[in-house]
């Protein structure tokens, strides 16, 4: 095996994945069909089967020890297969719950009814995370398949990171030597294009907040009292507008302080990144793009802090109209932060500010949701080389390191925590719409996934002898 194994790395795997390709998506798209809406509550029986599911899936494929770990939340899928204490343990990390489907109007097919189109498939979770979670299943079942597993698996699957880990932190502290390994890989983040690969290398971190502003008592008839009592509505779009100044910096005092700045050659470095401004803007419907000025695009939507109105609501939304003087409004509001802001820190800022913005006549409350750190990853380490080879091998090109938008808060917290660091090979694509309607993934992305993985496991094997 040692001597085949030199020839053509994997290469029973490759093999095995080839045989079984097809069987492999039919089972994604049944994990898929489950609903596991962690934010709603009408669907926690159906999170709740979809992480039974998952346990099932890796029994199925020689995992051993497999359970579901219950919190105060969703259930922890946990699995593992020791082959040699003298191994490498990879630790991998994804989640079983998606992004509610609304609005469900939007979607050319129901969220729930996967199909294949145009060499994607269509469904909540296709991209974010099931498609993503299931490779790693699919490439494990592969290696052990093939006798060629080259070093201990631990998987750790969890249900509320779309809703903020909650409960994870805690089983985390609790269960260090169980989870105890040399790295963390998870695939829950894009690469550039499927002509581009590249690795994160970062993450944003996370503070949102939910803001509600009270006038009267009650709604007023907007004839017989407008003008003359303050209209909440016209009030927290004033103070939600002055969050920006006309440089599109955010005017919270503070709010910078901490930002760690990229060296020139970084920030040339990053300018150097592939990126096609015209079909960003055709893909998106928009004319031009925006933002912060004195930075590009990609700067904007990685390495920079931003603050964003999720939701505003307030008065009367029905059909028709209604004249009306609203009692209240309320607005949802995420702030991406980059390394060295601190989401408690900003939280703070964020409340201060806004509560001092208020003017006389009517009452704010601020109240804070989840938040979450930035992470940066080193990339001189062995798991970030075995990584950058896998991609390299099955694109033929070399990956391009770049840095995420989004955020997996739980990223900083396995650091601190466990002290391990966490390696971001994810294989979908800014456009594959996730927490949006038509999420979908590509097959040519499931695929590639699954037969870059197990480079990784050959290439960690190699690089820790
Ligand atoms: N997989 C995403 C995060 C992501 C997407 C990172 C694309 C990098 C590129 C994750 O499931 C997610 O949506 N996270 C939330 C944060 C969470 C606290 C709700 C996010 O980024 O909004
Ligand atoms: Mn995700
Ligand atoms: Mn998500």
């Amino acid at each position: 095996m040692y001597i085949q194994f030199r020839r053509q790395p994997m290469k029973n795997t490759q093999d095995f994945i080839q045989a079984n390709h097809d069987r492999f998506l039919a089972e994604l798209l049944e994990f898929l069909s489950l609903p596991s809406i962690s934010a709603d509550p009408a669907y926690a029986d159906s999170v709740r089967q979809t992480a039974e599911w998952v346990a099932e899936s890796l029994r199925k494929v020689g995992a051993d020890h497999v359970r579901l770990e219950e919190t105060a939340g969703f259930p922890i899928v946990y699995g593992e297969k020791m082959i040699d204490p003298a191994a490498p343990t990879v630790l991998v990390y994804g989640h079983y719950d998606v992004q509610p489907a609304d609005p469900l109007h939007l979607w050319d097919n129901p969220p729930f009814e996967p199909i294949i189109k145009d060499g994607k498939i269509f469904a909540r979770g296709a991209c974010d995370d099931k498609g993503q979670v299931f490779m790693h299943i699919k490439a494990f079942e592969a290696m052990h398949a093939s006798g060629e597993l080259t070093c201990n698996v631990k998987f750790m699957i969890e249900g509320e990171e779309e809703v903020g880990s909650d409960n994870l932190g805690l089983f985390v502290s609790s269960n260090r030597a169980l989870l105890a390994a040399d790295v963390i890989l998870i695939s829950d983040t894009a690469i550039i294009a499927n002509d581009t690969p590249s690795i994160d290398v970062g993450l944003r971190g996370l503070s949102y907040m939910e803001v509600s502003v009270q006038g009267p008592n009650r709604d007023l008839h907007s004839g017989v009292y407008g003008g003359a009592v303050a209209n909440p509505i016209n009030i927290l779009c004033q103070m939600i507008a002055s969050l920006h100044d006309e440089f599109n910096r955010i005017t919270i005092p503070g709010f910078y302080d901490e930002v760690l700045d990229l060296s020139a050659a970084d920030r040339a470095a990053m300018g150097q990144t592939p990126f096609d401004l015209d079909a960003y803007q055709k893909d998106l419907g928009i004319q031009t793009v925006y933002g912060e000025k004195g930075y590009s695009s990609i700067e904007r939507a990685s390495i920079r802090p931003t603050l964003d109105v999720n939701g505003i609501w307030g008065g009367y939304t029905g059909e028709g109209a209604k004249t009306v003087l609203p009692s209240m409004a309320h607005a949802k509001i995420s702030m991406r932060l980059v390394p060295n802001q601190r989401s408690e820190e900003i939280t703070q800022l964020f409340t201060k500010h806004f509560l001092s913005i208020a003017p006389k006549g009517v009452k704010v409350t601020v109240k804070a949701h989840h938040g979450g750190e930035a992470y940066l990853m080193p990339t001189d380490s062995i798991a970030f080389q075995a990584a950058s080879d896998a991609l390299a091998t099955t694109f033929g090109k070399e990956p391009v390191p770049t840095r995420g938008g989004g955020s997996i808060p739980i990223v900083a917290l396995f650091e601190k925590e466990l002290g391990m660091k966490s390696i971001l090979m994810g294989f979908g694509l800014d456009t594959d719409a996730i927490h949006s309607p038509n999420e979908h993934y590509g097959l040519f992305n499931f695929y590639k996934g699954i037969e870059t993985i197990p480079h990784f496991f050959a290439n960690l094997a190699k690089l820790s002898n």
